[in-house]
């Protein structure tokens, strides 16, 4: 007879699902079941007719959106053509990943739920909405399982060459398994050096790439780790840097393989741009390291951090001071020391994407894509500041040094800028927010698009009071109304949302009478709410109208597109 199999598929936009879904996986092939991990978009959907036990692990981004390695599977799910009964074959269990904190809070799950039993499928357990300690029935660091790949080292020592930089000669338009090496042409601090902090203003010529996009959206990256992290870890784990490899799947191998890397491929590339190191590990990554452990201090160590009794622990040496892999790695070096490189691709997990709000318009800046980056640099407990990995790794890219080419892809943002040419907007984007409303303004303006609002709020008008001059064109030639919160050049706290508030009559009436759009963006956490409680004081001591119609108003305005906002963190 042969092995039953399951098949485990993932949406993640931030890679837990992915570990998640990993993990479901680990403890399935530990119970001898043929195990095939992947991502939903990777899998054959059409084979899901025939599949006998599928476990499907979502998270839920955004406002309540599939991640963006599910996006094809939820529009193909959703067909109305599809016959009701057409996964009646099919046993499977959900699982849903997502921030409770969330009104949305795991919509994706529940809604596959929902759909894959009017095709029929059924579902064996009730829908399981993370947090749900999976793990509390396994058990773990006392098995040791096969790699999903085989390192095979080559003998000569020669160059390899970055695939990623090789400009493709096709014209296909970029994405994220053909992203684009565009030409990074300057990369400019635009806070002042005494400044606590390090803003960048970053420009790509995107050339020959069929890159195009329009205000709001962003563009993707991954970064690179910096490479004195990949000598530490080479020195760690005793690996030659130099040394070159090539890659064969097992046959337990149940994942995607890792295409991005160049057939061969050095072991300083791979840790170079492919494994994250810099990341806080997950609690699988200390249940398969306690398996490599024969230091009996370290295993025991690893073993408590890998159990559900052990939690609180890792939480405090691992999440709460953002402890990285790498310095993980160098807390338990006898064990770091016996890892074999053939297990290299199971215990990292790889580098993530990262996005970035596109702060230029094509209409203004043909051919260029310009970013702006607030360096990420904060301290915890632990002795070394921490470090952003993506922001800290833009920074040090220098055109002046040497050409330096960075692959990019661009997807579309979540703000959408009206087109009516008389719909006035008004930009809430205090900080790196205001960089989707640069955008917005050139192309507006290109378009003769004059009625603009922006809020913008920093610390103090001479430290970090970026793009002024660019603001004072524009407001000279009658195209921007600007209102700026410096925060610290006085006594007491002044908030965009404390201009919102002082601005009351202005915004009430583009609002109720123009049809104003009104947008926030930005990385303070709590400020998105407190511009919108400020709206509706607005509404209430302008038109009169009372607590609850307000909040209505804001609502009806958030379902019809006429209230935006994109935060992040
Ligand atoms: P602060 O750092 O002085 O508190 C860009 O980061 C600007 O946003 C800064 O002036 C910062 O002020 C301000 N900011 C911080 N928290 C905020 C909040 N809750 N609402 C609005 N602005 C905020």
């Amino acid at each position: 007879m042969s092995k039953p199999t399951l098949c485990v598929l993932y949406g993640s936009q931030t890679g837990t699902a992915q570990d998640t879904a990993q993990r479901i996986a680990r403890q399935a092939q530990r119970r001898k079941l043929q195990v095939q991990v992947l991502p939903l978009d990777s899998y054959n959907v059409a084979n899901l007719i025939s599949e006998s036990l599928v476990v499907f692990v979502c998270a839920t981004t955004g406002q309540g959106d599939p991640p963006d390695n599910m996006k094809n599977f939820w529009r193909f799910v959703f067909r109305k053509s599809l016959p009701v009964g057409s996964l009646s074959r099919l046993d499977c269990a959900i699982l849903g990943l997502g921030d409770s904190s969330y009104p949305k809070f795991n919509f994706v799950a529940k809604k596959l739920h929902k759909r894959l039993l009017q095709l029929g499928a059924s579902v064996l357990l009730p829908v399981g909405l993370y947090p749900l300690d999976l793990t509390q029935h396994v058990m773990c660091g006392c098995i040791l399982l096969p790699p999903t790949y085989t390192f095979h080292f080559l003998d000569d020592v020669k160059e390899t060459t970055d695939d990623r930089l090789r400009i493709p000669t096709e014209q296909t338009v970029p994405s994220q398994s053909r992203p684009f090496p565009c030409r990074l042409v300057s990369n400019r601090r635009v806070t002042d050096v005494s400044h606590f902090q390090d803003v960048r203003h970053i420009e790509f010529d995107i050339t020959g790439s069929s890159i195009e996009f329009a205000a709001g959206d962003v563009v993707m990256m991954r970064p690179c780790n910096a490479s004195e992290d990949v000598e530490q870890f080479c020195q760690l784990l005793r690996l030659d840097p130099d040394a070159r490899f090539t890659l064969r799947p097992t046959d337990h191998n149940a994942g995607v393989f890792p295409a991005r890397l160049p057939q061969p491929c050095t072991v300083r590339h791979l840790m170079e741009s492919y494994l994250d190191i810099s990341a806080v590990p997950r609690r699988s990554f200390f249940e398969l390291l306690s398996t490599f452990a024969t230091n009996e201090l370290e295993r025991d160590k690893l073993v408590e951090f890998s159990s559900a009794a052990g939690q609180d622990e890792l939480l405090s040496y691992c999440n709460r001071p953002r402890r990285t892999t790498l310095e993980v790695l160098a807390d338990f070096p006898h064990t770091t020391a016996e890892l074999k490189a053939d297990y290299l691709l199971d215990l990292f997990p790889e580098i993530q994407p990262r996005s970035f709000s596109i702060a230029s318009s094509l209409q203004a800046h043909p051919r260029r894509l310009q970013i702006l980056v607030a360096v990420v640099h904060y301290k915890t407990k632990m002795y070394k500041p921490r470090k952003g990995l993506c922001s800290s790794w833009l920074a040090s890219l220098d055109p002046a040094q040497g050409e330096v080419h960075v692959p990019l892809w661009v997807k579309k943002g979540t703000l959408k800028f009206p087109k009516e040419k008389d719909t006035p907007v008004i930009m809430v984007g205090p900080g790196t927010g205001v960089a989707p409303f640069r955008s917005a303004l050139q192309e507006r303006i290109a378009e003769g698009k004059y009625a603009n609002i922006l809020f913008f709020g920093c610390r103090s008008e001479s430290k970090d009071f970026y793009f002024r001059s660019e603001w004072d064109e524009m407001m000279k030639a009658g195209h921007l109304t600007l209102f700026t919160a410096f925060s610290r050049d006085q006594e007491d706290k002044v908030y965009v949302q404390h201009r919102v508030r002082e601005n009351a009559g202005l915004l009430w009436d583009l609002i109720a009478n123009k049809s104003a759009c009104f947008y926030i963006a930005g990385n303070a956490k709590e400020m998105p709410d407190a511009v919108c409680d400020a709206l509706k004081e607005a509404f209430q001591k302008e038109g009169g109208v009372s607590a609850e119609d307000a909040e209505q108003m804001l609502a009806t305005m958030e379902r019809s597109g006429q209230l935006q906002s994109e935060t992040w963190s």
